[in-house]
């Protein structure tokens, strides 16, 4: 079995009185194997939302899968354009693409985020050919009873909820290759409301995860909380932590939505 914990959309400093100190209290105790950060840990990339985003991180436990946002870039114009990731780097990790290796999971990190794109709106998403291929080398040098997940900050399926905000250049066939090369489970955030559902890609099962902010007052019909995966014999269940006003509390497990069966995990 594994457990991992997805948190999203910190957009720090927190706005409400105990709810980091809350949050990383609710992680601690729920003693994950892989702590996943889907981005937008500050709210405009400043360094000082950075070195709060860094404090926090530190106090949390390790192993821990960090990316960046839309939000992590700087808001003003020159140093998000020329240098977007300089201060995610320099305050969290150089790489914006991680990957975490066990004996039962591999995970990747993929990077949406851009401080500049050929659209007015670049808090919107694009993932790149070249990371996706790096991702699906990377995860096709793994043994190949591993479940694999990959990470990205904006959703790579669009949530139905959220047409608008969903949209991801270069996701169609991101979200192919990724399926192609194994992966049965892909976690996001940006759209600051929880998710759960199925889409069909190559003729796959792939489970979408959406993580609400786990601690902006800006939901989106969600409240803020966090998620909790557990991986049971390539079986997943996705229970989501919420925020109660004073504390997280665990709910009852959401159903994945596939037929009868709640099995996620694919056969390379
Ligand atoms: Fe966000
Ligand atoms: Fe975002």
């Amino acid at each position: 079995m594994k457990r991992i914990l997805h948190i999203s959309d910190l957009h720090l400093p927190a706005r409400r009185e105990g709810q980091v100190a809350a949050l990383a209290d609710a992680v601690a105790r729920l003693r994950a194997d892989l702590l996943v950060v889907s981005g937008d840990l500050t709210r405009r990339g400043s360094r000082k939302e950075f070195a709060a985003a860094a404090e926090f991180l530190s106090a949390l436990p390790k192993p821990q899968l960090v990316i960046p946002g839309n939000h992590d870039v700087p808001l003003f114009p020159l140093t998000r354009m020329t240098r977007p990731f300089r201060r995610y780097r320099k305050a969290l990790t150089e790489d914006l693409a991680p990957l975490h290796v066990d004996d039962e999971i591999a995970v990747a990190g993929l990077n949406t985020s851009r401080g500049v794109q050929a659209r007015l709106d670049w808090s919107l998403g694009r993932i790149s050919g070249r990371a996706v291929r790096r991702a699906t080398e990377r995860l096709s040098a793994v043994p190949t009873d591993r479940t694999r997940i990959a990470v990205t900050h904006h959703p790579l399926a669009p949530d139905i909820a959220d047409l608008r905000r969903s949209q991801v250049r270069g996701a169609a066939s991101a979200v192919t290759s990724l399926a192609l090369a194994g992966v049965g489970i892909m976690l996001h955030g940006h759209l600051h409301r929880p998710r759960v559902d199925v889409v069909d890609v190559a003729s796959r099962k792939v489970v979408m995860v959406g993580a609400t902010t786990a601690l902006s007052d800006r939901e989106r019909g969600g409240g803020s909380g966090f998620n909790v995966l557990d991986i049971v014999d390539g079986v997943l269940t996705v229970a989501e932590s919420r925020w109660n006003g004073t504390s997280y509390e665990l709910e009852p497990p959401r159903p994945v939505p596939v037929g009868a069966s709640p099995v996620v995990a694919q056969p390379v």
